[in-house]
Order: structure tokens, then sequence, then C-alpha cells
């Protein structure tokens, strides 16, 4: 792909990129939105320095790249249900994203992609860790390959969020948490690149296999999906922001810097049915 308006630079031959020449807290072109798109598919998660982005700007930004997910465990700010708040400090008891995950998969219809802007970071700590489900994907035998193609697997939100609402004292006895039952092999729109699609955050079962076979088959695609030669490690700033592709990469966050503080939000971005 070439560029010209924005400058784009990998990070890793497999995934990642830095983007620059680009100002977010202002309205963008259409050709910045496409070849954002474009950057997005082939990268799989963009990194931006150095932009201040307010809670409406940073929708905006969203809006750009379809319609805003409003999250079903963990409500925004004050008039802005779309804003997801990212916060952790010496008196938090857990973190979002600490396992790896795609966001919010157990979603019928799982998001595309997500913004996250942070303003605040620790001294030293806090990276985000991103695995390409498409190299994952691509590393594995052709008879891997051919077994995987047709099964699906079961996705649930609600072992995931009620241990969050445990843990923060949010009542939730009523509420009833997305399921949604998907291909393990998702091509992607964009590119029709093939990638894995389960992760150990919402990925309960695989279809049709039983307890056992399930369990095996999930430890070793989770254990294969998240190996080191899949993953770019992003170090924030203060004001740095990472847009990730949720259908071709899991991410987690690292917990390391108990009891620093680590600050900002993050806008969603609706998708479509995985195929
Ligand atoms: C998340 O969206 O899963 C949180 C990621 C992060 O805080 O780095």
């Amino acid at each position: 792909m070439s560029y010209s308006a924005i400058d784009v630079t990998p990070v890793t031959p497999r995934i990642g990129a830095e983007v620059s020449g680009i100002d977010l807290t202002n309205p963008l072109s259409n050709q910045q939105v496409d070849e954002l798109h474009q950057a997005l598919a082939e990268h799989q998660v963009l990194f931006f320095r150095d932009q201040k982005l307010t809670l409406e700007r940073h929708k905006a930004l969203g809006r750009h790249f379809g319609e805003l997910h409003i999250h079903p465990n963990t409500p925004g700010p004050e008039g802005h249900p779309e804003i997801l708040p990212i916060h952790a400090d010496g008196e938090s008891k857990r973190i979002a994203g600490e396992n790896w995950h795609s966001d919010v998969s157990c979603d019928i219809e799982p998001p595309l992609g997500s913004i996250l802007y942070l303003h605040t970071v620790p001294p030293v700590g806090g990276d985000t860790l991103f695995a390409s489900a498409q190299a994952a994907y691509d590393a594995l035998s052709p008879t891997m390959k051919t077994f995987l193609e047709g099964l699906t697997a079961t996705h649930s939100g609600d072992h995931v969020y009620r241990r969050t609402n445990a843990l923060i004292g949010r009542e939730d006895r009523n509420k009833v948490f997305p399921k949604a039952s998907h291909p393990v092999v998702r091509t992607h729109p964009v590119t029709r690149r093939k990638g894995l699609f389960v992760n150990r955050g919402f990925t309960t079962h695989i279809d049709g296999l039983t307890e056992a076979e399930s369990r095996a088959l999930l430890d070793f695609l989770f254990e294969h999906s998240t190996q080191p030669a899949f993953q770019v490690r992003f170090r924030w700033q203060p004001h740095s922001v990472a847009f990730w592709d949720n259908r071709s990469v899991q991410h987690i966050a690292m917990w390391d810097y108990f009891p620093q503080v680590r600050s900002g939000f993050r806008v969603t971005i609706k998708g479509d049915r995985p195929v």
C-alpha cells in the first residue's frame, strides 16, 4: 500500500504501525479516512502520538469509521454513553482487558475496532500488547487449517462482566449479558485474509465438541495465537492513541504499574457478523 495523506511506519513485519502526519483533534478529510481504513486493515493496529482528544472529538473520530458501540456492562460518563472510561489507580481491584481478548466478541455483531486515548500514564509500565490473529492462522499446518475451517465457538460475556461487577460491587443480578457463536476462522471483510477468532477472555467452548476436546483445542489455540512472534507491544505516552481492528487482533492490558494512575477513554466502532 502507498499512502499520501498519512505517514505509516510499520513497527513489526506482521502487526502494528505508527502513523504520523495527521492531526486527530480536527475533522479528517475523506482521503485521510480512506487511508486510515487501509492502514488498519494492512497493519491491524495503528499508533499515534501527541493527540489531545476531547470526548466530543474522540467520538467524532470514531464516527469516521462507523456507528459507535455502547458497552453492555460499563456505563459512559454523563451524556456520553458511547465512551468507555479506562482508568486504574491505587484503589483499583481490577482493570479492563487483563486477559487476552477481542473487544466484546460475545456480541452477535462484535465491534469492528476500538480507539483508545490515554491522557495519563504511569512513568513506566501499563503497555498494551496486541497479537495478530492472521499471523497466527497463517502459521498453522494445512491439516489444522482444514480441521478448523467449519468449526464455530461460543463467546460469552457472562463470566467476564459478572467477575468485574463482583470485584467493584456493582449489582447485576437481573442483567443478561451477550452470548454468540462465531466461526473459529474468520475472513477479514477488507483484505479477505483469514484469522483465528477465539480468545481466552470470552470464548467458552468449541461448539459440537466434548468438554475435554474443546478444552484441549482452545488451550492450544489460545497459546498458539498469543506467541511473541505474532505480537506488538505499545508503550504509551500521555496523549497517545491506539486504534485496533478487533476482527484481526486480540489484545491484553498489562497491569504492572499498581498503584500508579493510568487513565483515558475508549470509543468502540460497531462491526458486523463474523464470516
Ligand atoms: C481494553 O480496551 O481492553 C483496554 C486496553 C488497555 O487499557 O490498554
